[in-house]
């Protein structure tokens, strides 16, 4: 059976100061809760909240990586400075990286598979954007994010991916997609996992959707088959907003 992964992408919200309080915050809180849990700080925030996070059973996430490991790369950061600080999974693909910095498919892999060699667990972000599901294309649009993410991925490896459906219009819009809606996406993209690596890796396979995920919708959305958990954005900003999610049942 599929475990549910409830993760939180911070996004570029916090100082050390307020990033601490609340990772401390859902240390306690989430200590009794039955799933797996993730925060993803920015990374200036990483080190003061692996110090927080450490040995409990929330992971460390960041939020990018760079394709290569060191070198003459101004501005980025390596997956070998991100496990330096504790970091155990990293957000690739997000809808922001793809649709405001320019990322395609080819550069996402590449930093895939460089965090995969490296150990990391890796959340391939993938969604259409409004305008491509108005057209019919949202199963068209995820199946090829899908492949061209996972392009050169070993089976062995794909129990350290997860993936995470986020339609475009519904990321910090207050849109959420129809729990329907959402579990026929999910659904399509196990169903392409399937395809690539057959039946038993498709039913294992996390699929987290995102997109305006609340205490109020996460009950009905991970009621869903296809539905195995949240990455979560502005609701993951408060643990009264968080840890009813964390905690839905
Ligand atoms: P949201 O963001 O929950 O604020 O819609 C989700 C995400 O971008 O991961």
């Amino acid at each position: 059976m599929r475990e549910y992964y409830i993760a939180g992408n911070w996004k570029m919200h916090k100082t050390r100061a307020e990033a601490a309080e609340l990772a401390r915050a859902l240390v306690g809180q989430l200590k009794d809760g039955k799933h797996k849990y993730l925060v993803a700080p920015s990374f200036t925030l990483l080190e003061t909240v692996a110090a927080i996070v450490k040995g409990t059973n929330i992971r460390l996430g960041a939020q990018n990586a760079a394709a290569e490991e060191q070198g003459a790369h101004t501005g980025e950061v390596s997956v070998l400075q991100l496990k330096d600080l504790g970091v155990q999974t990293v957000i690739l693909g997000h809808s922001e990286r793809r649709h405001t910095y320019g990322e395609d498919d080819a550069l996402i892999n590449k930093k895939l598979k460089l965090a995969l060699r490296h150990g990391l667990e890796v959340i391939l972000c993938v969604g259409e954007l409004l305008e491509e599901r108005e057209a019919g294309r949202a199963e068209a649009v995820c199946e090829t994010q899908t492949v061209k993410g996972l392009e050169g991925v070993a089976a062995g490896d794909l129990g350290r991916v997860v993936i995470a459906y986020e339609p475009v219009w519904a990321i910090g819009t207050g849109k959420t997609a129809t729990p329907e809606d959402a579990d026929a996406i999910h659904a399509y993209i196990r169903g392409v996992i399937g395809k690539l690596y057959g039946p038993e890796a498709a039913g294992k396979i996390i699929i987290q959707y995102g997109g305006s995920v609340k205490p109020e919708n996460a009950a009905q959305l991970m009621a869903k088959e296809n539905i195995d958990g949240a990455l979560v954005g502005g609701a993951a900003l408060k643990t009264e907003t968080f840890v009813p999610i964390a905690k839905f049942s």
